[in-house]
């Protein structure tokens, strides 16, 4: 008996030194994510203060750094960088430049010409409220208003692009929307909870439904881009535009519709949304192209695999919508993928070394390879991603510890 009860508590032992190694682990290594992110956004943002300027940095071209507009669909990922560090360290340095560069896009609350007002104003906007800006309702709500003017009632979407100029033009598109578009809708549900005004959540849930109904194939990929009629909302075309082909599962797509499906199921509590993201999260998971480190290929039908540039933006992505996944439903299931992906991500082969690859975190993104676009390159969208996920795993593993 005394040998048994000897056993169990070596046993026992091992398990509780085993169990706090492992948090001990998770505990560092976020905290050597945030002291990496910390030296490596300080040259960042030392840079874009020296030069006198207000620059809003997207990728590196030519072996310097691109600025760019507000207008860009990426203009809210700096801000909200800013904002996702001052929330990791909560050093207020991080704030001033939050607010500061949040700011200087609030124009694109009036912008109404494509969709992306989502991403830019949520991601800048929307994180500084969140973290107490109350001044910034106002600019939630207006971004809503100029969102909602792109809505059809006709097909039940909201247009994603315009078909008067540039290359969507050449196109013979009436009304695209792409899967990317999933992503705006964060911003519709906010501005119902501020304003009371229902029609931006009815929009959105319009959106989502016509998404499930005309992007998925049945085997929970997605098309990029769905052309609807205007006339009588019926779709004229399924196609790509930064895909490898219109049958093919461009990687970015899948990950921004995980990520939207999920925000649809916490913001609705609708099972048909955590349904879709989990099936569309299989999809990836059991796809014979899905790589060994969890880094897609940028298409998950590219022609030349394992020869093909990965796209880290789509697994930062694609992480950070796994953890708050994780908090529905199968919990250790999905956690434990976002985990895999981000110890990848952090690891040499993405993430740059200090003072290189234009200060950017991760290296190894794709913008559009069918445009010949910022291929291997760093991208603000996988910096902000990846800080997202680094916090949302904070926040998890700071709860069950
Ligand atoms: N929303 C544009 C992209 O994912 O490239």
């Amino acid at each position: 008996m005394r040998k048994i009860v000897s056993q169990v508590i070596v046993i026992l032992s091992f398990l509780i030194v085993g169990c706090q190694s492992s948090s001990k682990q998770k505990l560092l290594f976020v905290a050597e994510n945030i002291e990496f992110a910390k030296t490596q956004e300080k040259l960042q943002v030392d840079a874009i203060e020296k030069s006198g300027k207000i620059l809003n940095p997207r990728t590196v071209a030519d072996g310097k750094v691109k600025y760019i507009s507000p207008e860009d669909w990426t203009s809210g990922f700096y801000p909200g960088t800013m904002w996702y560090m001052y929330e990791l360290t909560g050093d207020s340095t991080w704030r001033t430049y939050a607010r500061k560069y949040t700011q200087a896009i609030d124009s694109v609350k009036y912008l109404t010409w494509h969709h992306d007002v989502g991403f830019m104003i949520q991601c800048s906007f929307g994180n500084g409220l969140r973290l107490g800006e109350q001044a910034y309702k106002d600019v939630i709500i207006q971004a809503a208003k100029s969102l909602s003017t792109r809505f059809h009632p006709v097909a039940g979407i909201t247009q994603s692009w315009n078909v008067d100029k540039g290359w969507q033009s050449q196109r013979g598109w009436e009304c695209p929307v792409i899967i990317d578009n999933m992503m705006n809708l964060e911003l519709l549900f906010n501005a119902t909870k501020l304003s009371g005004d229902s029609s931006f959540y009815k929009i959105a849930v319009s959106h989502a439904d016509q998404t499930i109904k005309n992007h998925y194939r049945a085997n929970y990929s997605c098309y990029h881009v769905v052309d609807y009629s205007l006339k009588d909302g019926s779709v004229r075309n399924r196609h790509t535009a930064q895909g490898y082909a219109h049958e093919s599962s461009w990687a970015r797509g899948q990950a921004w519709g995980i990520y939207g499906f999920t925000v649809c199921y916490r913001e609705t509590h609708n099972p048909k949304y955590l349904e879709q993201a989990q099936k569309a999260f299989e999809f990836v998971v059991h796809n014979k192209n899905f790589p060994a480190d969890f880094v897609p290929y940028w298409d998950f039908d590219a022609p030349k695999i394992p020869n093909e540039p990965r796209d880290a933006s789509a697994a930062a992505i694609m992480a950070s919508a796994l953890y708050e996944l994780s908090t529905f439903d199968n919990g250790e299931y999905y956690k434990g993928w976002a985990d895999k992906i981000m110890a990848s991500l952090a690891s040499p082969p993405y993430r740059a070394k200090v003072g290189e690859n234009g200060n950017f975190l991760l290296m190894h993104s794709v913008g559009s390879i069918p445009h010949g676009a910022e291929i291997d390159v760093p991208l603000n969208y996988a910096d902000y991603y990846f800080l997202e996920a680094l916090l949302r795993k904070n926040q998890l593993e700071k709860k069950i510890n």
